[in-house]
């Protein structure tokens, strides 16, 4: 049975992969699986932008095979070198050794240290244009969107923008573009997969946003997920604030509870928010991955951490999300950190150098001990009132 490709423009298709069973990308929860987005464009040059997961060559190759002979490859653009988008690469040059594989200097780098081969790569920079015939690509570098080696490639005769992993989303489904799936679900997958991948580097996409404003858009064709070719302002739109720190005047209160205690100062603390006006959720560690967490966090101005003591130390949830957060650095956020004790009482302090650590502005911390009762419960919302 051969596998269907999708049809964007005129001699351009979607060619890539549906991993439908992912359920982790390096720690991300992908609960709704993945694509790896592929497309080949038929023109006097046949030419692959980008390729699949190794464990799904079979499905590119058999979609390429739909439309040309996949020996009959002439250039492979490799926009980005991690596996989810070379990994195809060894199958697609043994059945085109001739083909001439175009990337950036630190994607040919990249490609050398990865796979030890001989291949024809030509290094491409900056506003360089690549014709392919009728069509051709330009290639603007962003690197650290998402490795140093990440670049796209912009179709000028079809204001295309081949975007790789920006603009992104974890979503596996049959549906190729974003008009054709709900928007809310494709929105949230979007603002999950900036939280998680691509935050560090807010930087980097602001500088790329600003190049590609340059640029006359119809359609941005990323490796992950659904082709935007209705809802761009949108995207863009979030883009731009994600980038920009933008946050909402909400909060996030995450925590772990061992006997009740750091539980019940959660719940004051979610209190004495609301009843300044200021939306809270809730995030249980127990119940809620990390990786969701952070989907509350890239829009929260408030991130309010707690964990009991445990050892002089705090529980491993909270540490895990610690570690995954400051790795993930946002920014012009205030924390809060809180913890019950019995008698060491370390858990706070800890807390508060992470979030100090993160750059974040310091609420006056909440630090209990054993069972809370109401008064010192009471109390954390005059403390709350006075220093937000
Ligand atoms: Fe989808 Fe950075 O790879």
């Amino acid at each position: 049975m051969k596998m269907n490709p999708i049809k964007l423009r005129e001699n351009i298709y979607w060619v890539g992969g549906i991993d439908w069973n992912l359920r982790d990308f390096h720690g991300y929860l992908t609960q709704r699986g993945t694509t790896y987005n592929a497309y080949l464009v038929i023109d006097d040059k046949i030419t692959l932008i980008d390729t699949v997961r190794e464990y799904l060559s079979q499905e590119l190759i058999e979609r390429i095979s739909t439309l040309v002979d996949p020996s009959k490859i002439d250039y492979i653009i490799t926009n980005h070198v991690e596996m989810d988008h070379s990994g195809s690469l060894p199958k697609i040059i043994e059945l085109a050794p001739q083909a001439t594989i175009f990337t950036s200097p630190q994607g040919e780098k990249g490609l050398n240290a990865h796979y030890k081969n001989d291949w024809n790569i030509e290094v491409v920079k900056s506003g360089e244009t690549l014709s392919l015939g009728k069509k051709s690509l330009q290639f603007l570098q962003t690197p650290l969107v998402h490795w140093p080696d990440n670049m796209v490639s912009y179709m000028p005769e079809e204001k295309i923008l081949f975007s790789n992993d920006a603009f992104g989303q974890h979503i596996s489904s049959s549906e190729r573009f974003d008009d054709q799936y709900p928007l809310d679900i494709t929105l949230e997958e979007a603002k999950k997969y900036y939280a998680n991948i691509v935050l560090p580097y807010g930087k980097q996409v602001k500088k790329a946003l600003e190049s590609a404003s340059q640029l006359e858009i119809e359609m941005i064709a990323p490796s992950h997920g659904l082709i935007w070719r209705k809802n761009l302002p949108t995207i863009l739109e979030e883009y731009k604030k994600w980038s920009g720190n933008e946050t909402e005047e909400k909060g996030v209160v995450v925590f772990d509870t061992m006997w009740g205690s750091t539980g019940k100062i959660a719940r004051s603390i979610q209190k004495a928010f609301e009843n300044q006006g200021i939306k809270i959720a809730m995030r249980n560690l127990k119940y809620n991955h990390i990786s969701d967490v952070m989907t509350e966090v890239i829009t929260s101005k408030y991130i309010c951490v707690g964990s009991p003591t445990l050892n002089n130390g705090i529980l491993p949830s909270v540490s895990s999300f610690l570690t995954y957060m400051k790795g993930l650095s946002p920014k012009e956020r205030k924390g809060l950190a809180f913890g019950s004790y019995g008698w060491s009482g370390e858990s706070v302090g800890v807390i508060e150098e992470v979030l100090r650590d993160c750059g974040f502005d310091l609420i006056e911390q909440v630090r209990l001990q054993y069972i809370p009762d109401d008064s010192s419960l009471n109390e954390i919302e005059e403390k709350i009132k006075e220093s937000i």
